[in-house]
């Protein structure tokens, strides 16, 4: 891809993150997109990579003689896949459950793993107190923070009770430091409290600049490589919500996870966005308390906690995240419309797949929507992405719509089809066992699953085709 001028002649190439090299432009001005850090010769009023507005700022071009490229490892030579060592990677327990599953089951030596959240979501004191664990089972470990003083970090840690003697601290924002101290001490993991502070005088642009972030990042990256050392970084997220500048980081680290939760809500959510080295599905899921996060084993039990019984427009039903199976309560408000357009307003799971079916109800239940809002909420502010919800949600709004209740021990999965069929969904059985294990006593579940389930202890599992036959066994 490269820029066009006016005339459409291109005048500069432009690959995500690549800066034109050599000695050519020497000391000269470029503009970086700091939202995808493509780059132009001139301003931009759009970015023509991401297509963000206003989000070229003035940099200056890298110095020849770079000196991202000290210390970097000559190459290898090429060689036959079959001849590629393989060892068993060697992981390292945090000692935090939820963030050692999201991981893919622990530290991998070396790998660069990026933490991304709103301000104030709790990214810093889940790695403190990660990191509080690790240092306690008698490693080293090194969280430079360049946003909080010492003496916040230590009242931290006295809160959460994270105060191993192993665990250093250091208040720094020049890279040119932070590596000295990471290679004086020689951590066996590394933390960079945020990414975005982190500077270099290497490069003149300010911190916090797309090339600023990405060079850093660079040498951190190289040097954990070298060192074996987990690093983490934290960085901010923008209001849009993605990771702000270091957009590009998303492509040099192993691993991306995001922490999210609700304002006003306890509960906080650890996504796997990427994972080199594991599952991109898996989810850890903490109470932010007085006493900083405490991890909840058991999500389903959480989620449910505060469900009204009896109440029309509440279904439970059966997500899959990663290798764990949690029940969620949804939530539905069908009431008719008092200003010509219909709203539909969804929490926590896709707006189409809501308008789907939607749909699938009017035509095959003879459920008339269309003069009505619809506004659907999952309990606990956990977001949805996944097909077997889908016979969930719609019993919700049925319920709601006809304003019977669903029988509070029952849960609901399958996949709906257009056609008003339900489809056979993956990992029937654990869905089944947990909804036992909580103490549900009834399953509404695909017929074509049926046969791939062992019948647990007081359980009813009933197996449906179709919309209209599921609606007959909802109330
Ligand atoms: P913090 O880790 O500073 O967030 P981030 O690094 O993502 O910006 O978390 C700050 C919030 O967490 C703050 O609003 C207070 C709350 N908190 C608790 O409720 N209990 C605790 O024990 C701690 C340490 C923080
Ligand atoms: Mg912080």
């Amino acid at each position: 891809m490269s820029i066009a001028n006016r005339a459409g002649k291109a005048v500069l190439p432009v690959s995500s993150g690549a800066f034109p090299t050599g000695g050519v432009i020497k000391n000269k001005t470029i503009y970086i997109c700091q939202s995808c850090g493509a780059g132009a010769p001139r301003w931009l009023g759009k970015c023509p990579e991401c297509g963000g507005w206003n989000t070229f700022l003035e940099e200056k071009a890298r110095p020849a003689g770079r000196e991202a490229r000290r210390g970097a490892e000559p190459s290898c030579r090429p060689q036959a896949i079959t001849s590629v060592e393989t060892a068993p990677e060697a992981r390292l327990l945090t000692g935090l459950a939820e963030l050692d599953r999201t991981l893919g089951n622990g530290m991998v030596p070396g790998a660069a793993v990026l933490v991304g959240g709103d301000p104030g979501i709790g990214k810093s004191t889940l790695l403190l107190q990660a990191m509080g664990r690790f240092a306690s089972s008698g490693h080293t470990v090194l969280y430079v923070s360049g946003e909080e003083s010492l003496r916040q970090i230590r009242m931290r840690a006295e809160r959460t009770g994270a105060l191993p003697e192993g665990l250093m601290v250091y208040a720094e924002t020049d890279l040119e430091r932070i590596l000295d101290a990471v290679k004086s001490t020689r951590p066996g993991a590394i933390v960079i409290d945020s990414i975005q502070t982190v500077h270099t005088d290497a490069l003149d642009s300010s911190p916090g600049s797309v090339s600023q972030v990405r060079e850093c990042a660079h040498r951190l990256i190289t040097y954990a490589k070298e060192s074996d050392a987990p690093l983490f970084l934290i960085g901010h997220v923008t209001k849009e919500g993605t990771l702000a500048g270091p957009k590009v980081l998303e492509h040099m680290v192993d691993t991306v996870l995001y922490f999210e939760g609700e304002r006003g809500h306890p509960f906080r959510i650890l996504r796997t966005v990427k994972n080199r080295y594991g599952s991109v599905m898996e989810i850890g899921v903490f109470e932010m308390r007085e006493t900083g996060l405490a991890e909840v084993s058991n999500p389903s039990e959480l989620f449910l906690a505060e469900r009204p019984k009896d109440a029309s427009g509440s279904a439970v039903t059966s997500s899959l995240e990663g290798t764990r199976t949690v029940l969620v309560e949804v939530q539905s408000l069908v009431c008719p419309t008092i200003f010509g357009m219909p709203r539909r307003t969804v929490v926590g799971v896709d707006y189409n797949k809501v308008m789907l079916l939607a749909a699938v109800l009017e035509k095959k239940a003879g459920i008339r929507l269309t003069n009505h809002d619809i506004f659907i909420k999952v309990a606990g502010g956990i977001r949805l992405d996944e097909p077997a919800i889908d016979l969930g949600v719609l019993a919700s709004i049925a319920s709601n719509f006809l304003d019977k209740p669903v029988d509070a021990r029952t849960v609901i999965f399958g996949e709906v089809g257009l056609a008003g069929e339900v489809r056979a969904v993956n990992q029937a059985e654990p869905r089944v066992k947990e909804a036992h294990k909580i103490g549900f006593k009834r399953c509404i579940m695909p017929k074509d699953n049926l046969k791939t389930v062992r019948p647990a202890d007081g359980m009813t599992l009933e197996g449906v085709r179709t919309v209209a036959e599921a609606m007959e066994r909802f109330f």
